[in-house]
């Protein structure tokens, strides 16, 4: 293969590279996965109208997230990587070294690592780039290991356990990492149906516990018989989180929350209400509630609903420098990559996700110029036409 060029081709060698179980569980969304395509299409309903003759020579792409700042607004979105590990052996690639000859625990405390070390290339890479990283909570976590990775600025994606002392053991260790905000992911209460990890059945290996795992007293499950780790995650996530816990979690933490998982209006006027510090405009990457609509068709009406009270973030589907410049138009503050950085860690580790930033980068900054625009602030809603406007 040539020079790769574009992030969606990290997908394609990723699929070649990993284990179908693992590759499945990176790609696929919740049940139609018609949410999970549309995150997609949406993009290519709407068109530039680019203004010429304005002197592009330096484009500007710093920015200020939460009051850091960054060199570009395309951040690194939480990915949980703990579903990798399969009982059944069939591991290809870079897996096989790891499990031939060896019993599951043995698997299983190999494969931790190299999660590990993915979480830190990540790191990394996006410290070298000069932009944020959202260190997902899921059990393979690895709070401190990122945070000695080296100077950077990053987020901390938290679940709510039914366990709080989990929970403020967890937001505690962030803060003492240095971690600069959370990001509250509210749209799992409970976890969508992902159909190819219902037949795939990744397990974790049997008698291990989130304990040994994650260092935490979640207590002793036995998960031998499990349909799945994110199913066991799903069943210590708490299906009763509220509004009051946003504020039950700003009490134990200075650090500042971003609600990630917002679609309406309603519910960007609820989190002004609430104290918390921004918006991500998500739905999971197409994994949770299928048949919502795609995050670039919702952004605006989140928009609208925080009344520049609060700053509005999106992920969801962004693959092209374009689709940034489409984002910023329509009112985020900034996105997050979510698929790109686990697919190209996959195919090239550290080296895949600075590629990856690289050339969003390269593309934000060659659509900006063509647009006409020679910093974030010059981006407006009249630089692009969405299908859903009205004439003009
Ligand atoms: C996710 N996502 C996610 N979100 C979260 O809050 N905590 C998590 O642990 C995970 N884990 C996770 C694993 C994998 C494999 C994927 C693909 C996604 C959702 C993620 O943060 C983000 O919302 C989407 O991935 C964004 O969409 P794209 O960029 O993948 O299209």
């Amino acid at each position: 293969m040539g020079e790769i060029t574009n992030v969606n081709e990290y997908q394609a060698i990723a699929k070649e590279k990993l284990p179908k179980m693992a590759y499945d569980y990176y790609a696929s969304g919740a049940e139609d996965q018609w949410t999970l395509a549309e995150n997609r299409n949406a993009f290519s309903r709407i068109l530039f109208r680019p203004r010429i003759l304005i002197d592009v020579s330096k484009i500007d792409m710093t920015t200020t997230v939460l009051g850091f700042k960054i060199s570009m607004p395309i951040m690194i979105a939480p990915t949980g990587l703990q579903k990798m590990a399969h009982p059944d052996g069939k591991q290809r690639s870079s897996h096989k070294a790891l499990w031939t000859g060896r019993n599951m625990h043995d698997y299983w405390k190999g494969f931790q690592s190299v999660v590990k070390i993915r979480e830190c290339a990540t790191a990394r890479a996006a410290s070298a780039a000069g932009t944020i990283m959202t260190l997902s909570s899921g059990p393979t976590c690895s709070i401190e290991e990122v945070a000695s990775t080296g100077p950077g600025i990053r987020f901390f994606q938290l679940y709510v356990y039914k366990d709080r002392n989990v929970v403020s053991q967890l937001v505690r260790r962030a803060e003492r990492a240095g971690f600069k905000a959370i990001a509250l992911t509210v749209d799992t209460p409970r976890l969508g149906r992902r159909e190819s990890d219902i037949k795939n059945r990744p397990v974790l290996p049997p008698g291990l516990t989130l304990k040994n795992v994650e260092g935490l007293d979640l207590g002793k499950i036995d998960v031998a018989n499990d349909s799945g780790l994110a199913s066991l995650v799903a069943g210590q996530t708490d299906s009763t989180l509220s509004w009051k816990d946003v504020k039950w979690l700003q009490s134990i933490t200075s650090m500042p929350i971003l609600v990630k998982g917002v679609l309406t209006a309603e519910d960007a006027r609820i989190v002004v209400q609430s104290g918390a510090a921004g918006i991500i405009v998500s739905n999971h990457g197409g994994r949770q509630l299928d048949y919502v609509p795609s995050t670039i068709m919702a952004l605006e009406e989140v928009v609208k609903g925080a009344q520049g009270r609060v700053p509005v973030f999106l992920d969801g589907g962004v693959r092209r420098g374009t689709d940034v410049f489409k984002a910023l138009a329509l009112g985020a503050a900034g996105i997050f990559i979510g698929r790109p950085v686990v697919f190209s860690l996959a195919s090239e580790g550290e080296a895949g996700v600075r590629k990856v930033l690289q050339m969003l980068r390269d593309e934000f900054e060659l659509t900006m110029a063509l647009s006409g625009c020679r910093s974030l602030s010059e981006i407006t809603r009249n630089h692009i036409v969405t299908e859903w406007d009205a004439p003009r």
